[in-house]
């Protein structure tokens, strides 16, 4: 549990630490480049936007040029008498349209306001201007183009208006424009969903129709101080809070302005496309990011885990053996001075036994008492002597002989030693033995031991009626013999202590709890294994290892 959470935290801080180092120059990154972009995006759009109401305010110029320009040589050719001949005048005016366009009608008056002569669509002959503002404008000044206004006609238009001097008598050529064609022209500069182009005065008033939200002659609410300069940018709010982008130009001929409107998200689409696209494209380079990062991470440290555990593994097995060699060696040395005492235990034993029979000691009323003394001493010096000689029996034959062992042979000897035995309890020793075993180069006897301490374990812990099944198999470079019992098993807790020297489960005086002690050292020092499997209630599999060394040919 505790070793869990040390891997997924530094699982964690593995993962933490790359996301930090490779997600934080990404999204810095991203963010300057889309700032940069966004800067240089806008400026475009905004040169852009400036340019085409430059260029379009010049071309409302250049129209109002070369109209001024006509009606002041048809003026400036023709004499006063001459003009209010309306025959003239009528071809005057058609020359003007076919050369410049646009021209509603045309008109003389004199220096006293009245209109002598008129062509157009409408009756304006004889009305009298010298109240009319344009009349005092033009009349100064030599040449003036109006405002728009409704005038006699009560429909909006403006005028361009030529003075002429003829001795004492000025006189006035004008000519009306066709608010129309000019509007349209104005119009020719709108592009896109919101965009709009329209011209005001300098006191905010429509010259022109616009596309959105007002009439010409109307107030279009816009202050023109704003738009100082000859061409300028602005960014203004509509009242429903829309950004709108305005590039205004004044025209050089009359204090007009014309303005190309646009909504500023319009103009900026493009910049948004590029936007979502380069976040898509961070997002999913930061996802591969974190799922590269997540799956190496877990990789690595799943790799560490199995290392961790294996390493475990060894250092629990070293422990074990370690611990076993040392109580080995001095167990053997205490084996060996309790040897000597319980032979003279027994030797002194059997003299007390002799002197028994004599007379005097015979006829004492508590011989029995001294029999059943006397046996039970034997018998427990007995009991003695046998875990002694086991341990010392182990001590003598530490190091193995080696002849040629044939493992098969060996493991049917050792069955056959414990048939009997087996079949008075009813239990069945099967035997399931691989035909291709090399002949090893071994102790039989040592290994005798080991096999016959595992199937009476087994035998033991089946008690009465089961199976004990063995076999032997080749796998590469090792043999593997196991020995299976379907007994009462191992408690998972006690697996480990099994080896111990003394640990039995056995009655007092019916196990020494040095079978499987002694079994491991040897297994060990011939450089094999010995490990179990149980399940307790269902049996034990003791499976020995072997390696495969081959008796060098004689
Ligand atoms: N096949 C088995 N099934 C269940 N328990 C076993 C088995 N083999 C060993 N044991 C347990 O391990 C203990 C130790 O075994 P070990 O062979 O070392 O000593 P023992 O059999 O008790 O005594 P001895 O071998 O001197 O007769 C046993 O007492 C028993 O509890
Ligand atoms: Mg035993």
């Amino acid at each position: 549990m505790m070793k869990t959470a040390i891997y997924s935290k530094l699982q964690k801080k593995i993962i933490s630490v790359t996301l930090l180092v490779s997600l934080a120059p990404l999204l810095l990154l991203g963010v300057t480049i889309y700032y940069q972009f966004a800067r240089m995006y806008r400026t475009k759009v905004q040169e852009q936007l400036q340019y085409r109401a430059w260029a379009q305010a010049e071309a409302m110029d250049l129209f109002l040029k070369e109209r001024t320009a006509i009606l002041a040589a048809m003026a400036d050719t023709h004499t006063f008498n001459e003009m209010i001949e309306e025959k003239i005048l009528g071809s005057i005016f058609s020359v003007m349209n076919v050369r410049a366009g646009a021209f509603v009608d045309l008109g003389v008056i004199n220096n006293a306001g009245q209109q002598l002569a008129y062509v157009g669509p409408y009756e304006l002959r004889g009305l009298n201007y010298y109240q009319q503002e344009w009349f005092g404008e033009v009349m100064s000044k030599g040449i003036y183009i109006s405002d728009v206004y409704l005038g006699y006609r009560q429909l909006p238009h403006f005028i361009i208006a030529v003075r002429r001097q003829e001795g004492q008598n000025p006189w006035i050529l004008r000519a009306t424009i066709d608010p129309a064609v000019f509007g349209a022209l104005v119009r020719s500069a709108q592009v896109g969903k919101t965009g709009d182009a329209f011209i005001v005065n300098e006191a905010g008033v429509y010259q022109t129709r616009p596309r959105f939200g007002g009439q010409i002659l109307t107030e279009s609410g816009l202050d023109t101080r704003l738009f100082g300069g000859s061409t300028s940018l602005m960014e203004l709010k509509t009242q429903d809070g829309v950004a709108m982008l305005y590039a205004g130009s004044w025209l050089k001929k009359h204090n007009w302005l014309l303005l190309i409107r646009q909504e500023a998200a319009e103009e900026m689409g493009g910049l948004f496309t590029t936007r979502n696209v380069e976040i898509a494209i961070i997002l999913s380079g930061i996802l591969a990011i974190v799922l590269a990062t997540v799956f190496t991470t877990q990789l690595m440290v799943n790799q560490l885990r199995e290392s961790d555990r294996r390493m475990n593994g060894l250092n629990a097995q070293l422990v074990q053996s370690d611990k076993l060699a040392a109580i080995g060696k001095m167990a053997a040395g205490v084996a060996h001075e309790i040897n000597n005492p319980l032979a003279v235990i027994l030797q002194k034993t059997g003299w007390m036994e002799d002197l028994l029979q004599t007379e005097d000691l015979k006829s004492s009323e508590n011989l029995d008492e001294f029999k059943t003394s006397i046996r039970k001493i034997e018998e427990h010096v007995e009991r003695a002597r046998k875990v002694v000689h086991g341990m010392l029996g182990y001590a003598r034959k530490m190091e193995p002989r080696l002849e040629d062992v044939d493992i098969n042979d060996t493991l049917k000897q050792t069955t056959s030693l414990l048939n009997n035995f087996a079949r008075i309890n009813n239990i069945v020793i099967r035997t399931d033995l691989a035909p291709d075993l090399p002949i090893l180069a071994s102790d039989q006897a040592q290994l005798q031991q080991v096999f016959l301490n595992l199937i009476s374990n087994a035998i033991d812990a089946i008690g009465k009626n089961g199976v004990v099944q063995i076999s032997s198999i080749r796998s590469e470079d090792e043999v593997h013999i196991s020995i299976s019992d379907n007994g009462r098993g191992i408690p998972e807790e006690a697996h480990k202590k099994v080896f111990d020297p003394f640990y039995t489960t056995k009655q007092s005086g019916k196990g020494t709890g040095l079978g499987l002690w002694i079994s491991y050292n040897i297994i060990e020092k011939m450089g094999g294994t010995i490990t179990l499997a149980s399940k307790e209630g269902e049996g034990t599999t003791f499976t020995v290892k072997l390696p495969i060394v081959v008796p060098e040919k004689k």
